[in-house]
């Protein structure tokens, strides 16, 4: 099981790719919790990267390329956050012919732009270990403390209005040529994600049990 999960900004990518993770038991790419990890530590890859993600603009495709062949292998994963454009999706599929990946599905988590909007300005992450919440629809069992670890529940720098728009701008500029690239391969799952976390997750698992 190899999937690529694309969607808008808030669309569920991080929250379905760890709930895919955990069922099939497959590694989860997150390319953002990656690059925030780097920048938390700053790490002279996290420098040069933050500047972007504070603006809501993508980072340029040769630093993340970076990211990517190092985490991807043969082994069965879950990639969410990647590709972003036109020119990573083809960047990948390069990749995978060199790691002689012939199988994987693209996921396409549909969202209106007021989902976005809901889910992302009350959204709330693990300063520590990054777990994601929701204040009303996905929240703590105590108040701005995280479930796993325990570490403080803070905002996402990028969950700013302003940043909310020019990420999702972003996103409405780069996703029709995404969108094409994969209807074309035959290899495409659009679901409608707008629903709760629980009835997304069970169409996806639907949709992918009919796809083999
Ligand atoms: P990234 O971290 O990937 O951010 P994003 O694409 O903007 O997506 P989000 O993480 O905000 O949303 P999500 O779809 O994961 O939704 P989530 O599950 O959290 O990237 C950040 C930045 O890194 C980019 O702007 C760019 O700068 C850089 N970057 C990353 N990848 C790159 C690349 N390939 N190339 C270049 N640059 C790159 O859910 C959102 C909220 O809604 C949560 O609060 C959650 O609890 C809640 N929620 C989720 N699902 C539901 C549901 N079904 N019902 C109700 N609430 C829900
Ligand atoms: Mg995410």
């Amino acid at each position: 099981m190899r999937i690529i999960l694309f969607g808008a900004p808030g669309s569920g990518k991080g929250t379905q790719a760890e709930a895919l993770a955990q069922y099939y038991k497959i590694k989860r790419i997150s390319v953002g919790d990656i690059l925030r990890q780097e920048v938390k530590k700053n790490s002279s890859f996290g420098k040069q990267v933050k500047s972007y993600m504070e603006k809501g603009l993508l980072v340029p495709d040769e630093l993340i390329l970076k990211v990517i062949k190092k985490n991807i292998d043969k082994k069965d994963f879950v990639l969410d956050g990647y590709p972003r454009n036109l020119s990573q999706a083809e960047q990948l599929e390069r990749l995978f012919i060199q790691k002689n990946i012939d199988t994987y599905v693209f996921i396409y988590l549909d969202v209106d732009e007021n989902t976005v909007i809901n889910r992302l300005s009350k959204r709330l992450i693990c300063k520590d270990c990054g777990a994601n919440y929701h204040l009303i629809n996905m929240p703590p069992k105590k108040d701005k403390i995280c479930d796993s670890c325990g570490g403080s529940l803070i905002q996402r720098k990028d969950d700013t209005p302003q940043v909310i728009r020019k990420r999702l701008e972003v996103f409405l500029k780069e996703s029709k040529p995404i969108l094409d690239f994969y209807k074309k391969r035959k290899k495409f799952i659009k679901v409608d994600a707008k629903a709760q976390k629980d009835i997304v997750f069970n169409r996806i698992i639907n949709l992918l049990e009919k796809y083999d």
